[in-house]
């Protein structure tokens, strides 16, 4: 193994992270674990070169006081507890009151007591997964939903690195997926890549089932049981597979205070697969923040495209085509939505604005073109930013360029002969419109 580790022991403080990320920042990688792992967890972790016990004040998970298992204190590498003034090492300041202080006083411990190196980069980390992937699945198979996000698709990326061909990824193509989205996944993995992919044209089948549904928490609810259901289908035809690869990320792990032990675990009910599909899983990427995926998926040789693309929901396209879904407009909110992605990246705007989009609304107005009335959709342009999604702030895109979208989404898209702005903020409208 090529990196040096610190681990984090989260006993309740909600710190853990800006630990980590303090420590990846001097170079060096770091882990957060619960406050019951075992010292033999402990030691099955490789190259442990500190442990720092992150309690906060009160050490206090859930409402109830916690502490380490007392062979943890004698675990052999240098122990430095954190914030709590009655815990063996020494003590932190707060966070982020004291944080130069606090960055001394970890500098002194990750490099002075732990003797640990700067050896943290994707180049050792992508080594160091390869090898434990390959530890943990042997000969055996695993299976991953590919959806071609982020995070399936730099954990595809990683396993193919891993493991080649013992690895089959299922795409389900529920029509919901923005344009080109399904055709790239089939030429980097399946072309570029050579893995095993089976590329599932679930087309048909998703869109008759959502046919007359107006609900937008019925129509997620569809998608989601779903996409399930395909999944599984795919699953039970393929022979002897024992692992489920899936693309958890740190921030899919909750912060202790609010209950990292739990959320880990919660994260082994995959998406409600049945139980008689019992895998165990392979997430290579449960210890990586979202940067840090980006930075592995380039490494590995990901497009730009598919590492650095902005979020997009689950249910896709199917919560912008608004009310129950027709593949006409569900056409003209794909083509819009590519029409105004082409724009803002000519514009020089991708990657600068959070999240940016179209929806289509199940009513017409009236138009006129070439001298004749038209009835017809209007499109909707959303583009916002925002630290969190919780709340967000609309961007201010030059007039020039709402202007050159319009002119383009009403001449090339179908049954369009309206574009609007949308100037909401979040609160009082939410980023999506369903
Ligand atoms: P809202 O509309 O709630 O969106 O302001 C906040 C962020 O969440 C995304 N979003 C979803 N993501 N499944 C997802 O995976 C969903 O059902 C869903 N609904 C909203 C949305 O795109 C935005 O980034």
């Amino acid at each position: 193994m090529k990196q040096d580790m610190i681990v984090i022991l989260d006993l309740g403080s909600t710190e853990n992270t800006t630990i980590a990320r303090a420590i990846r920042a001097l170079g060096v990688y770091s882990e957060i674990h619960p406050h019951d792992i075992t010292l033999e967890e402990l030691r099955a972790l490789p190259n442990v070169k500190g442990v720092i016990l992150n309690g906060g004040p009160n050490r206090v998970v859930d409402g109830a006081a916690v502490d380490v298992a007392p062979a943890v204190y004698g675990c052999g590498v240098p122990t430095l507890a954190v914030d709590h003034p009655g815990a063996q090492g020494e003590v932190l300041a707060s966070w982020p009151e004291g944080q130069a202080a606090c960055m001394e006083a970890l500098k002194a411990f990750v490099f002075g007591r732990c003797q640990a190196q700067a050896n943290w980069n994707m180049e050792n980390f992508i080594a160091d997964q390869v090898e434990l992937i390959r530890r943990q699945v042997g000969d055996r198979k695993v299976l991953l939903a590919l959806s071609g996000g982020v995070d399936s698709s730099v954990v595809a990326a990683l396993l193919i690195k891993a493991i080649g061909k013992q690895l089959t990824c299922v795409h389900v193509n529920h029509g919901l997926l923005r344009k080109g989205e399904p055709e790239q996944v089939v030429e980097v993995f399946r072309n570029q890549m050579e893995a095993n992919l089976v590329y599932v044209d679930a087309v048909d089948r998703f869109l008759g089932k959502l046919a007359g549904v107006e609900d937008p928490e019925q129509k997620r609810k569809i998608i989601g049981a779903e996409f399930i259901r395909v999944f599984e289908e795919e699953a039970r035809k393929l022979d002897g597979i024992e692992f489920l690869g899936q693309g958890t990320i740190y921030p899919d792990i909750i912060e202790s205070g609010t209950k990292t032990v739990k959320a880990v675990k919660s994260h082994h009910n995959v998406g409600g697969l049945p139980e008689d599909l019992d895998f165990a899983l392979v997430e290579p990427l449960k210890m990586l923040f979202k940067d840090e995926v980006r930075a592995c998926g380039k490494a590995l040789g990901l497009p730009d495209g598919m590492v650095y693309r902005q979020p997009f929901p689950g249910p896709g396209l199917g919560v912008r085509c608004l009310g129950a879904i027709t593949r006409d407009r569900l056409e003209a909110v794909r083509e819009s939505d590519a029409i105004l992605r082409e724009e803002f990246a000519n514009a020089g705007l991708e990657g600068k604005v959070w999240q940016y989009f179209t929806v289509v609304p199940d009513f017409k107005s009236v138009g006129v073109r070439d001298g004749k009335r038209t009835f017809d959709w209007p499109v909707i342009l959303r583009a916002v930013n925002t630290i969190d999604a919780m709340t967000a702030t609309v961007e201010d895109v030059p007039f020039a360029l709402l202007q050159k979208i319009t002119g383009r989404i009403t001449h090339e898209v179908p049954g369009v002969n309206r574009v609007l702005y949308d100037l909401t903020p979040k609160p009082s409208g939410t980023i999506e419109w369903e």
